[in-house]
């Protein structure tokens, strides 16, 4: 049995690295926005009570998406940074959610995500103390760059891993988290971070790497590749 949940999508960036003349959510992927793949996907999920879409206030694109429709879906204004989108979202649930509802966070712009990593991610969070997220081991041999350019050190890769999401923590845990991050100034750029900053130590769990965040140029190409192969494989 996995555990009920919120979902969280932050989707109120620009997409600057991308480059186009859109935000990254709305650029179509294999016949359809990214954003209404990811939201397919989310929304497969079963054990979901509610998700809260984070968005900018200059958004022309959400209301032409089928799930705009969606009752479980509730949309609010994103911020500077994308904790201060996922912290909106977080104070949308004021009421709604108990402080000990799980919340899992997850970038509108990593549209491959499949929905039995997220089941893993519940099942083995579902009794944890802290939470945790989707990770992948780093596969290359990391280097440590000097101010030239030039490498100061090799790190040993075998304890590194790449943080993705979903990211699963408890509403008021990662509430507060959040609200003292943001207090602080201290920029996290994930939710797992701003937990790190209050002392907790969030689980690493494995899985697919094909789950990447849409970022440049060629990661929509990158994407139509694995979505495809998904979809021979069955996952
Ligand atoms: N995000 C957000 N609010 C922000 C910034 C980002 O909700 N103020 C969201 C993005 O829409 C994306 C996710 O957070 O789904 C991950 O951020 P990132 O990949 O950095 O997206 P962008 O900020 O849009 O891209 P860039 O940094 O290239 O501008
Ligand atoms: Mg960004």
């Amino acid at each position: 049995m996995t555990p009920s949940f919120w979902w969280i999508v932050p989707a109120a960036g620009i997409g600057a690295r991308m480059g186009a003349d859109l935000p990254k959510q709305y650029l179509e992927l294999a016949g359809k926005p990214v954003l209404a793949h990811t939201l397919e996907r989310l929304l497969a999920v079963p054990g979901w009570r509610g998700l809260v879409l984070a968005l900018s206030e200059d958004d022309r694109w959400w209301e032409g998406l089928p799930q705009a429709a969606h009752p479980g879906v509730i949309r609010c204004c994103g911020g500077r940074e994308r904790g201060d989108s996922v912290l909106n979202a977080l104070r949308v649930l004021d009421g709604r959610a108990k402080e000990r509802d799980w919340v899992l966070v997850h970038d509108a712009a990593r549209p491959c995500l499949r929905v039995r990593d997220v089941q893993r991610l519940l099942a083995a969070l579902a009794d944890d103390p802290v939470g945790g997220l989707l990770a992948t081991p780093v596969r290359d041999t990391m280097k440590r760059a000097d101010a030239e350019g030039r490498v100061a050190a090799t790190v040993p890769r075998e304890a590194l891993w790449h943080a993705l999401t979903p990211q699963m923590f408890r509403y008021g845990v990662l509430r507060e988290a959040l609200e003292s991050a943001a207090q602080a100034g201290a920029g996290v750029t994930d939710e797992a971070s701003a937990i790190e900053r209050l002392g907790g130590r969030p689980r690493l769990i494995e899985g697919h790497d094909d789950n990447i965040k849409v970022t440049r140029p060629g990661d929509l190409w990158l994407a139509r590749v694995f979505l495809q192969a998904q979809s021979e494989e069955g996952a």
